[in-house]
């Protein structure tokens, strides 16, 4: 029987992009249990109505809960868009999100105050990130663009493929012309074509990826409950929705250690 310092993490997204935000936290935190779920199946959410994105989260939920997870991490910015509070009423675990914490980190970052963020549709309707800007500080423009074009580019293991780096440069267009001077990636999946946004942008704006204040909070959190692993390395375990072999291609070309992908199908 595991204890609540030996329990794993529970990390979950639309599908595997929130291996952007696994990575980090198991680079973070090697000696962390961690279990991460992709619901590949009913992949995207990013066009999806908050009612069904947030049903779905809730699954999710329950599925890992059941696993016996210490804490919960919506990797998904559109989850964490339109779910979080509905997630923590539900469940008696720390429940993360990724927004609040980017946006702390992120704020004081820009000089001019004016902070791109690139995500889906449905994160883009929310207006979670300009709503937690203006809480940290009122003066912040906030540009956002949706683009869930580039969301499928990646989930279909397609980042490296001819024409990635001009959807991206479509998709940034509109940051370099409102010179934003910090852009957030909010959606999982963009950390994978970054390295082509700092081509592209060069010195005009910082790239914030989500992953890197997810993990530090999650660590923190960790910590400030008394329930860190401290034990012996760390095993981290993938479960799916849609089909394991795909998730396994695609996700280790994204981060290695996926090897043990297990599929969960919906009773829908
Ligand atoms: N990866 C999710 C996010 O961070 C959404 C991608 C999708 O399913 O459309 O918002």
């Amino acid at each position: 029987m595991m204890n609540d310092r030996q329990a794993p993490i529970g990390i979950f997204d639309s599908g595997v992009g929130g291996l952007s935000v696994a990575r980090e936290i198991f680079a973070r935190l090697p000696q962390e249990n961690a279990i991460y779920f992709g619901d590949d199946h009913r992949f995207p959410y990013g066009p999806r109505p908050a009612e069904q994105v947030q049903r779905f989260a809730l699954q999710i939920g329950d599925f890992l809960f059941g696993l016996g997870v210490k804490m919960l991490v919506a990797a998904c910015n559109t989850v964490s868009a339109v779910a979080l509070p509905l997630l923590t009423a539900r469940f008696p675990v720390p429940v993360l999100g990724v927004i609040e914490d980017t946006v702390h980190y992120a704020a004081p970052l820009s000089r001019r105050k004016r902070v791109g963020v690139l995500a889906t549709p449905s994160t883009v309707a929310s207006n979670a990130y300009p709503l937690a800007f203006h809480a940290v500080d009122p003066q912040i423009e906030v540009v956002q663009v949706a683009s869930q074009f580039l969301v499928n580019l990646v989930e279909n293991g397609n980042s490296d493929k001819q024409g990635a780096l001009s959807a991206t440069l479509r998709a940034i267009a509109p940051f370099r012309r409102a010179e934003v001077d910090v852009l957030i990636l909010g959606c999982t999946h963009y950390p994978y074509l970054k390295t082509k946004m700092v081509e592209l942008l060069g010195d005009l704006a910082q790239i914030v990826d989500p992953a890197i204040a997810v993990s530090l909070r999650v660590e923190q959190e960790l910590l400030a409950r008394g329930i860190s692993n401290d034990i012996k390395q760390g095993q981290n375990i993938f479960f799916t929705s849609g089909d394991a072999g795909r998730f396994r291609t695609v996700g280790q070309q994204l981060e290695p250690s996926v090897q043990d992908v297990r599929e969960m199908r919906w009773q829908e």
